[in-house]
């Protein structure tokens, strides 16, 4: 065990013994670029509560961090506020080391978990607490149910002693970094990494967490500081404000004047007309990312098409069907489900053009407002290059007559 790991103290009595992981890159399909943390935290007092666990190769990192505070067999109770596994893989490990005599969670925590580890751990010390309010010892919690938010056992736990609420992953992002605190870190940064984490693992639950969250709001909770499972922990009552007010945002996916523009190409005819069609946008002053997906990642585009008014895909027609990184990318949207989306297609083909109509079909699926699509046979003339442009002035056109109204 690396003994020179310590914890990080974020209050009178508690304490952050989570993992930084540094080099994540890949977080089932999201990319990570600049890694992340798995966030767990220890209360210590008359009763000791460990909060969460870690992904399970960074046990022994979280175990070392909590011994620079107390021996691990000290601690007396688990809250475990989610099942998936960066947070619950060592649950079973820190149960045997530690022997607590309960292990609180959610209902469908407890499901969950006996379907992740079955006979690998004793769940009759586990006691569901979702939607209570509790006194462990001098300890006093309330458990607030934030079911799909972003599974079916997500719940945060209000320690009301400190004015901590223990958000899991409410709130965080994938962000690794020396610094613990949200206000040391650049604001901009911030930004970008909560956002891109809204727009990859949220999402597809915006309803959901705009009730969840407008539910938490008026719960008038004293929150003094919040305490995600990933990324830096929010103390200052500003920033607290801001975090809540940006989910609250993002749930609602109001568009801006943006509009992005994605493709892909064989052989630089559908590349430039995409290079066309960002001209028309940007001519009537609407902003826009153009995203070539072969040199891309699908978590940029969703990323990017959060607070887009306009999603703008082309694809050239390849074996009767759209190019294979579009399909990726196109995958990836229709599974995060955006909404309040204007929806073109655009591509060249050369003999049957099925990629427009391809499109256009995910964008049905996804309940977009699909625009007609522009094609184009092989090589685009000057004339098909003015009809890209235009059709980009006609995308700007719309984006701010949505705005507007
Ligand atoms: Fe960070 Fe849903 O786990």
């Amino acid at each position: 065990m690396n003994s020179c790991m310590s914890a990080y103290k974020i209050s009178s009595n508690v304490y952050w013994v989570g993992a930084i992981d540094w080099n994540i890159r890949d977080f089932h399909g999201y990319k990570t670029a600049r890694g992340s943390t798995y966030n767990a935290y220890l209360i210590t007092g008359s009763k000791n509560i460990l909060i969460d666990t870690v992904k399970r190769p960074f046990y022994d990192e979280m175990i070392a961090r909590i011994s620079s505070v107390i021996l691990p067999e000290n601690i007396d109770y688990i809250i475990s506020n989610h099942a998936e596994m960066d947070h619950s893989g060592s649950l079973d490990l820190a149960i045997k080391e530690c022997s607590p005599s309960k292990v609180y969670v959610s209902t469908m925590g407890k499901k969950a978990l006996k379907a992740h580890f079955h006979d690998r751990i004793d769940f009759s010390i586990f006691e569901e607490v979702s939607g209570k309010s509790l006194d462990i010892d001098e300890a006093h919690f309330d458990f607030v149910e934030t079911r799909m938010l972003h599974w079916p056992d997500s719940m945060m736990s209000y320690y009301r002693n400190e004015g901590i609420l223990f958000s899991q992953d409410g709130f965080g992002m994938h962000l690794a970094s020396s610094e613990r605190f949200f206000d040391e870190l650049d604001p901009s940064l911030l930004y970008e990494e909560a956002s891109r984490y809204y727009a990859n693992i949220l999402l597809p639950f915006s309803p959901v967490v705009d009730k969840q969250v407008n539910s938490l709001v008026g719960l008038n909770l004293d929150i003094k500081i919040i305490a995600p499972d990933h990324g830096p922990i929010i103390r200052r009552s500003l920033d607290i404000q801001t975090v809540i007010s940006n989910y609250l945002k993002w749930a609602k996916q109001i568009p801006v004047s943006k509009a992005v523009v994605v493709y892909d190409t064989m052989w630089q005819s559908t590349e430039t007309m995409a290079r066309a069609i960002v001209d028309g946008i940007c001519s009537k002053g609407v902003k826009v990312v153009s995203i070539k997906m072969k040199s891309s990642h699908r978590s940029d585009l969703a990323a990017e098409i959060l607070e887009s008014g306009a999603l703008v895909v082309g694809s050239p027609t390849i074996n009767r069907n759209i190019y294979p990184t579009i399909a990726d990318g196109m995958c990836y949207l229709k599974g995060l489900a955006p909404k309040n989306k204007l929806a073109y297609s655009f591509g060249s083909y050369g003999w049957s053009g099925e990629a427009v109509g391809i499109l256009g079909g995910y964008f049905d699926e996804m309940r977009l407002d699909k625009k007609e699509g522009l094609k184009v046979n092989y090589v685009p003339t000057t004339q098909d290059l003015i009809k890209c442009f235009d059709y980009g002035v006609s995308i700007g056109n719309d984006i701010l007559g949505r705005i507007e109204n």
